[in-house]
């Protein structure tokens, strides 16, 4: 475990991220579409010989940012001391990241959601208001893939959720290796039936290894 006096903490700037790729699925569904999606994704990633962790995000003990701001001189998260500090060293140092949401209610889920906030630690802002960033993150050859999976048929009713991953990934400094969105598949595990569908994962997670080697 690292802890935040580690030197990976020290200067984020100019880290040099390995590698490797990290995988976070937002679903509440134990063995769901989602997590499916991601060990195809990070199947087609170790393929292509990176080195790959999956997180089920419903089982990391963590809180949704508060707003404390406290971020802004401590360059991490120190308003909550929870499960997210110990991902920290792994997003850190990975150069590869792959989210992977089910659609609820048009958008990403609340876990996922309450994820992408707590980057808001690797902002630098301006004091000047509204403030111009930039981030710990950026420049650093960082890329994301990124998968959305619905009932519907329709990129409508899968609503903000790709928009939800991407705009903020973008943000924080990632170059977006590819997106998948995925329709019509609404029972736990349908995915399975899909080899089509679970190809093109693989396929993006062998791209996305291929593009941080
Ligand atoms: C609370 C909730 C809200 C949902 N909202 C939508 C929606 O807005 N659009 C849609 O197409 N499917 C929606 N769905 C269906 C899921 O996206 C779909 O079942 C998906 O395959 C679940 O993936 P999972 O197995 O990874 O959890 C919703 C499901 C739940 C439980």
């Amino acid at each position: 475990m690292r802890f935040f006096d580690h030197a990976i903490f020290q200067n984020i700037s100019d880290h040099h991220p390995e590698p490797s790729v990290l995988g976070l699925s937002g679903s509440p569904r134990k063995n769901g579409n989602s997590d499916l999606l991601l060990k195809e994704v990070l199947k087609g990633a170790k393929q292509q010989g990176a080195t790959s962790e999956g997180i089920y995000l419903r089982d990391v003990q963590f809180q949704p940012c508060i707003g404390c701001e406290k971020c802004r001189k401590d360059h991490i998260c120190t308003g909550h001391k929870d499960g997210m500090s110990l991902l920290y060293p792994d997003i850190i140092a990975s150069k590869g990241m792959v989210l992977v949401s089910p659609t609820h209610n048009y958008n990403i889920t609340a876990w996922m959601k309450a994820f992408i906030d707590r980057l808001y630690c690797f902002y630098n802002f301006n004091p000047k208001r509204p403030s111009g960033w930039s981030s710990q993150l950026g420049n650093q050859g960082r890329k994301v893939v990124i998968v959305a999976v619905c009932e519907q048929d329709n990129k409508k009713d899968m609503g903000f959720t790709l928009d939800a991953m991407r705009l903020p990934m973008e943000a924080l400094g990632y170059d977006i290796v590819g997106e998948l969105p995925v329709f019509h598949i609404f029972d736990k595990a349908k995915v399975k039936e899909s080899p089509k569908i679970l190809a093109q994962a693989s396929e993006l997670g062998a791209e996305l290894a291929r593009s941080i080697s």
